[in-house]
């Protein structure tokens, strides 16, 4: 199953995370991509990814025969409040000499001459989009621009914050990657901002944030009725609304598991029972 952006990228329904993996990065994106999945989202923060090793993956998988094009790379930029000394660019050179170095470098990491999305990780503070976020945000449009980037996204936005981008930006985004609350009817005044500006709406902690979801007796009684796990009823759930979900397993049978959500159909009085649980 796929997703079509706004610019008319095709891109894989669910993705595999590969935050927190540290040197089983390689191995478990192997592990990700053999188990079928095909798109692989990381970033160009050593605090929380190793992108360097997601590299050395997509060159063992190359030489297993699976080519770079058959596969979807979501990288991001990370300001230096997300980053520790070890910034993937020069932290004294100006904003868009940052961007520059660290989608570079991160071309490097992957082994690639472009990426299929590049997200930036967050605007510089809580409220508003700043000037520096600004700054950020023209090079990372430059860079859609020069084809280094076939799309691009935002992560850890508000409802507010997004759409101060989509009102001002030249290339609106086309992703955003949250994470995502039930408590907050799952990120839902996000989530209308995105259908009207045809963004995908990527969903990341959908089973951490909300374990106690996964407990409660609605979704406890449509695993008994599909005969799925909890993962596999919030996974098809964010699916059959719309959502791009993420997840970051280390285990292949929970891979195997969440790639099958899509094979049973929520009722729309589940989905809206769902998406009204918590809140
Ligand atoms: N943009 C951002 O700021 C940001 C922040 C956080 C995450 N992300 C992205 O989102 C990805 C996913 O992160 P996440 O926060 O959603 O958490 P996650 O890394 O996917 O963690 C999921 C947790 O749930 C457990 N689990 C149990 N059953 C599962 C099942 N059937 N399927 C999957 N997991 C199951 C996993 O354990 P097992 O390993 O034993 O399955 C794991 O401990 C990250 O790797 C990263 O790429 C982005």
């Amino acid at each position: 199953m796929t997703l079509n952006t706004s610019n008319n990228v095709q891109v894989p329904s669910f993705m595999y995370g590969t935050a927190w993996k540290k040197e089983a990065t390689k191995d478990l994106v192997e592990l990700a991509v053999e188990n079928g999945f095909t798109a692989i989202d990381t970033a160009n923060q050593l605090i929380h990814y190793d992108e360097a090793r997601v590299g050395e993956a997509l060159l063992a998988l190359k030489a297993k025969g699976i080519k770079r094009d058959s596969l979807f790379l979501q990288t991001k930029f990370t300001n230096v409040n997300g980053q520790d000394h070890r910034t993937p660019y020069d932290a004294k050179a100006n904003l868009t000499t940052q961007v520059k170095q660290s989608i570079d470098s991160s071309l490097q990491h992957l082994h690639t001459d472009h990426l299929d999305s590049y997200v930036l990780h967050g605007p510089f503070y809580r409220n508003g989009i700043s000037d520096k976020d600004w700054e950020i945000w023209s090079e990372i449009e430059e860079q859609y621009k020069s084809g280094k980037t076939k799309t691009i996204g935002v992560s850890n936005v508000s409802a507010s914050q997004l759409n101060e981008l989509c009102t001002a930006a030249k290339v609106k985004p086309m992703f955003v990657q949250n994470r995502c609350f039930a408590a907050t009817a799952w990120d839902q005044a996000v989530r209308e901002i995105c259908a009207a500006e045809k963004i995908i709406y990527q969903g990341f902690s959908l089973l951490t944030a909300n374990s106690h979801v996964l407990g409660a007796p609605l979704v406890q009684s449509l695993c008994k009725k599909f005969g799925a796990t909890p993962a596999q009823i919030i996974f098809a759930f964010s699916l059959q609304i719309g959502m791009l979900p993420l997840t970051g397993t280390s285990s292949a049978q929970h891979m195997k598991e969440d790639l099958k959500s899509n094979q049973f159909h929520l009722s729309a009085e589940d989905l809206k029972n769902i998406e009204s649980c918590a809140s």
